[in-house]
């Protein structure tokens, strides 16, 4: 048998904007989704038949990228994450099967986490109609802080190009990878899933549109492109006070581009007291927010208070492993 752990990922600054060719911040966290695979009579996944069509993300990787053609597969998920929730569950679902695969067909071959990160994001867009972003993917596979830029940014360290060929034509992306503070100062990231699903093709859509109806909603993108930049270089420093500050200024612009909705800004609004920062993260319209606090167990009271479901993480938690 053999096992892998892939983790999730929250956006920290730059969501909507990055669409636009700005920079994104995202941050690996704890949880994440387990795969193990057993050699089987029969293919299986979570107990029942596997139906390829059910699953698009592995049959790609499977037998797209492996060229699988062994034994059949017992195939064992759990995830630790809410499902279309903005937290990376299918990107570390690809990622997992991944790095599993690889374990199983090429024992004694290292694992390489860009071809990984690559091959997960194939999977992705496989699965999503030929759109998606490599800032999940990646992210669950290099671990810690990653950045998706169309430019070079500041600090930071360039690891890998990647492009995609849409239906709206061939999209390309830079990620960096930004070395966070070694320590982190008693600071925790608290997740707060709003228990509605967060549609990113409609939000991004929602978003393109407004900007041709109200042009003067470009400065929106500006000012979060500038907090990204301000929050990423005190992320850099340790400074946790000025990346909570950039938090919440973020938060106001996504709530200017109509992509928060009442139940974020109820948990956003729950937690500040009791945090360095807080925003929505991902696509929003449902999915999560995300804070930062020394005080994680009063932020997660706070959003149970305020019907939503928290989780902690700490700030930089590794990538993809082979277990
Ligand atoms: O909720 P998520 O993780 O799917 O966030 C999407 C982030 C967007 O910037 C809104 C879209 C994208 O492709 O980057």
């Amino acid at each position: 048998m053999v096992e892998a752990f892939a983790p999730g990922k929250c956006i920290l600054f730059g969501e909507h904007a990055v669409v636009y060719g700005h920079p994104a911040v995202a941050l690996a966290i704890d949880q994440g989704v387990r795969v193990s695979l057993k050699k089987s009579e029969e293919w299986r996944i979570g107990g029942e038949k596997f139906d390829p069509f059910k699953h698009p993300h592995i049959s790609h990787i499977l037998h797209k990228i492996f060229y699988y053609n062994g034994e059949p597969l017992d195939i064992k998920i759990e995830s630790q994450l809410f499902p279309a929730a903005g937290l990376g569950s299918s990107a570390a679902l690809s990622n997992a099967i991944g790095a599993a695969l690889h374990k199983m067909m090429k024992p004694n071959e290292k694992l390489d986490i860009v071809k990984l990160a690559k091959i997960g994001h194939s999977a992705e867009a496989a699965a999503q109609e030929g759109r998606a972003s490599p800032t999940d993917t990646a992210t669950s596979a290099l671990g810690g802080c990653v950045v998706v830029s169309g430019e070079p940014v500041k600090g930071t360290e360039h690891i890998f190009n990647t492009e995609l060929v849409t239906p709206e034509g061939k999209r390309s992306w830079s990620i960096y990878k930004s070395i966070l503070p070694e320590k982190t100062d008693g600071i925790w990231l608290i997740l707060g899933f709003t228990g509605e699903s967060s549609p990113t093709g409609k939000m991004v859509a929602g978003v393109a549109n407004l900007l041709s109806q109200v042009p003067s909603k470009k400065d929106e993108m500006e000012a979060i492109n500038e907090i990204t930049l301000k929050g990423l270089d005190a992320l850099s420093k340790g400074n946790f006070e000025a990346v909570g500050l950039a938090m919440d200024e973020c938060h106001e612009h996504l709530q200017n581009l109509n992509v928060s909705s009442d139940s974020l800004d109820r948990l956003v609004e729950a937690v500040r007291p009791y945090s360095l920062g807080a925003k929505m993260t991902g696509a929003g319209g449902g999915g999560c927010i995300v804070a930062i606090s020394r005080n994680p167990q009063r932020v997660s009271e706070q959003i149970e208070i305020a019907g939503g479901i928290p989780m902690i993480s700490k700030i930089g938690t590794k990538g993809v492993k082979i277990i």
